[in-house]
């Protein structure tokens, strides 16, 4: 992490280099000319690089139609990439010594060296490592996941959505801040390290100036050399509207500097500290009046919170920079009550005016150069959304192209005619050959409506199969309602004791419906019986149970009518009033009804069972 020139793409880097000159001389191929070709021989590369890690023998790298039609193939093995890569591997030891000295660490003080990031796997970096602290590495963490691992603990923690265990990460100011001005007396310029190297952060610090007018501060990186930009400049800003004294002596003013929780620097606010004549009108006076001294000192005032109060209260509040900062303010005028009372007389009073602050910051992007991105961001979006739905479709066509061959050669087979089926295949094959040639690039819509035509022929053919295997069904269900409603009327002539409460108009009508379903159904199934397969049927499985339906019904209430109670003798048996009409062990029985009781054995048979059509 200490080298940004030291990760696992800069050894795709090597390998991709090594493959485009290899190319170059046996295929005559000038790989970076062409993008896609490039993208692939990187990822291709990665692949290969993972593979050395842990294989040491030479293993190759193909790919397919890599450029103008051409199959290329390479190999490499572990010993001559590390040859390759002797150069970065170099640089592996660097930051290692760099962090045991910024830290004052000795080697004895390090409990276990973990290791992460893809690179880390490269056998040639561990070993390095492993020499560099002369001891084994640990590897408890996934060494690609970590990261973003550590990056989503830290969203968690910055967010007021979740509540995360107490967990303490202190950040460090990476590159030593500087911030120079001109100074007022002697026109010269004037510096200060305000963030050195590695200091904690977040972390606010409030610098005196003593001035008569606006004044501005450069904030700078101090060491450009470590920098990995070629830019050391942060930005200006300009300390704005402020005035002398009453007195025309200069006045103190109050600049709060902050690197934040992300780590970015700022001049937070700027105050200036007016003096109050006092009530007695005394001659104003501080005790650490600024008038004589020299104008260009300048006071820097660390804060009281430490780092790690800053940072715990941040995370406790969940709040912004700027609630953050009016607690130090609060914090300051604490400072100024624990004063003892007779350093600061009554005579003097002050108030603070916050100051306006103008911002120039050198790499920050105009606002509107800023929502033209954010604009272009969804656009591309909303591209990617069409995008993903132009290859679905085309995916829905490739994909009913090869559903339908199979089955036309299967399932279906029997339920198309020859022809049909034959011009079908043909018009799947043209389609599929359409998809590889004019098909490949499309609109969504053509794929749309390529689809359609091609289900405007299958749909029909899988809808017979789809018939013939639900027709049979709802005949059987039909049958099996005819015959029991036959069974009933047949019961119901016969003088059956158990119908003999059923009203005789409602039963010829049950027999008159029977009887014309029975004609309905049998006309349709001997219909049925001299047609193919292939042909649409004479009777869809729909029309079948609506038929069902319609005889339930106008029979169903009619048939299961409740035989009504016969009074019995003497007792009042109070089961008896809502007692079943034919249970088996029902309350007839008992109350003296023996005939019925034998019979209901085989009356259940007969007795029609509530149907649930739907
Ligand atoms: C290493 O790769 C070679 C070539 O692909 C293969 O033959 C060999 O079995 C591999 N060895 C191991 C240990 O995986
Ligand atoms: C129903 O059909 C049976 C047998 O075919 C017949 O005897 C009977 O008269 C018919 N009933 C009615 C109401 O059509």
């Amino acid at each position: 992490a200490f080298d940004p020139e030291l990760g696992g793409k800069d050894f795709d880097e090597v390998l991709v280099k090594f493959f485009c000159e290899e190319f170059a001389q046996k295929y005559k191929l000038d790989v970076r000319s062409k993008p896609r070709a490039l993208v692939r021989l990187y990822q291709e590369c990665e692949k290969l690089k993972k593979l050395m890690s842990a294989n040491s023998s030479d293993l190759p790298l193909n790919i397919e139609c890599f450029m103008n039609d051409i199959d290329v193939s390479g190999k490499l093995n572990r010993a001559k990439f590390e040859e390759f890569c002797a150069e970065l591997l170099a640089k592996v030891e660097a930051p290692l010594r760099s962090i045991m000295e910024q830290t004052r660490l000795k080697k004895d003080d390090i409990y276990a060296v973990e290791i992460m990031g893809g690179a880390s796997r490269i056998p040639a970096i561990k070993e390095r490592i492993s020499k560099f602290f002369g001891t084994e590495l640990s590897t408890t963490l996934n060494a690609d996941e970590a990261v973003a691992r550590g990056c989503a603990l830290q969203c968690a923690i910055l967010s007021p959505a979740f509540k995360v265990r107490e967990f303490s990460i202190t950040e460090v100011v990476p590159y030593p801040i500087s911030l120079k001005w001109t100074s007022a007396a002697d026109e010269g310029i004037s510096d200060c390290e305000v963030f050195p190297k590695n200091h904690a952060a977040p972390f606010s610090k409030v610098l005196t100036f003593y001035r008569r007018e606006p004044f501005s501060l450069e904030a700078y990186y101090n060491n450009p050399k470590e920098l990995p930009y070629p830019d050391p400049t942060m930005g200006q800003f300009n300390i704005q509207k402020v005035v002398p004294q009453p007195s025309g002596e200069s006045s103190k003013v109050k600049v709060k500097v902050r690197v934040n929780v992300h780590g970015v620097f700022s001049v937070s606010s700027a105050s200036l500290v007016e003096v109050v004549k006092s009530a007695e009108g005394e001659e104003p006076m501080e005790t650490d009046t600024p008038a004589k001294e020299d104008e260009n000192k300048m006071q820097v005032d660390q804060e009281v919170q430490k780092a790690q109060g800053d940072d715990q209260k941040e995370h406790a509040d969940k709040k912004s920079d700027t609630e953050d900062m009016e607690a130090s303010e609060d914090n300051k005028q604490e400072e100024k009550k624990n004063e003892p009372p007779q350093a600061k007389k009554a005579k003097v009073k002050t108030k603070t005016v916050d100051l306006p602050i103008e911002n120039s910051l050198h790499w920050q992007l105009a606002s509107e150069t800023l929502n033209l991105l954010v604009e272009n961001e969804g656009k591309m979006i909303m591209q990617d959304k069409l995008e993903k739905e132009r290859n679905d479709a085309k995916n829905y066509v490739e994909e009913y192209v090869y559903e339908m061959r199979d089955k036309l050669h299967g399932v279906l087979e029997n339920f198309v005619s020859e022809a049909d089926r034959d011009s079908f295949s043909l018009k799947l094959e043209d389609t599929e050959n359409w998809l590889y040639e004019e098909g490949e690039d499309q609109q969504k819509q053509v794929y749309i409506d390529k689809l359609a035509e091609l289900k405007k022929l299958g749909e029909p053919i899988q809808n017979r199969l789809m018939e013939a295997e639900e027709r049979p069904k709802a005949l059987n269900e039909l049958g099996r309602q005819i015959q029991q409603y036959m069974k009933v009327v047949g019961a119901y002539k016969a003088k059956d004791e158990l119908y003999d409460h059923l009203d005789e108009l409602e039963v010829m009508k049950v027999e008159k419906q029977v009887n014309e379903t029975m004609t309905w159904m049998n006309n349709k199934m001997n219909l049925q019986s001299k047609q193919s397969l292939s042909q649409d049927p004479v009777v869809k499985a729909q029309e079948i149970q609506a038929k069902t339906k319609e005889l339930y019904s106008a029979c169903n209430h009619v048939v299961t009518k409740p035989k009504p109670k016969v009074e019995p003798p003497k007792e009042e048996t109070p089961a008896e009033q809502n007692g079943p009409v034919n249970g088996q062990e029902g309350s007839e029985a008992q109350a003296g009804n023996p005939e019925k009781g034998q019979a209901a054995p085989e009356n259940t048979e007969a007795k029609l069972p509530e149907m649930d059509i739907d």
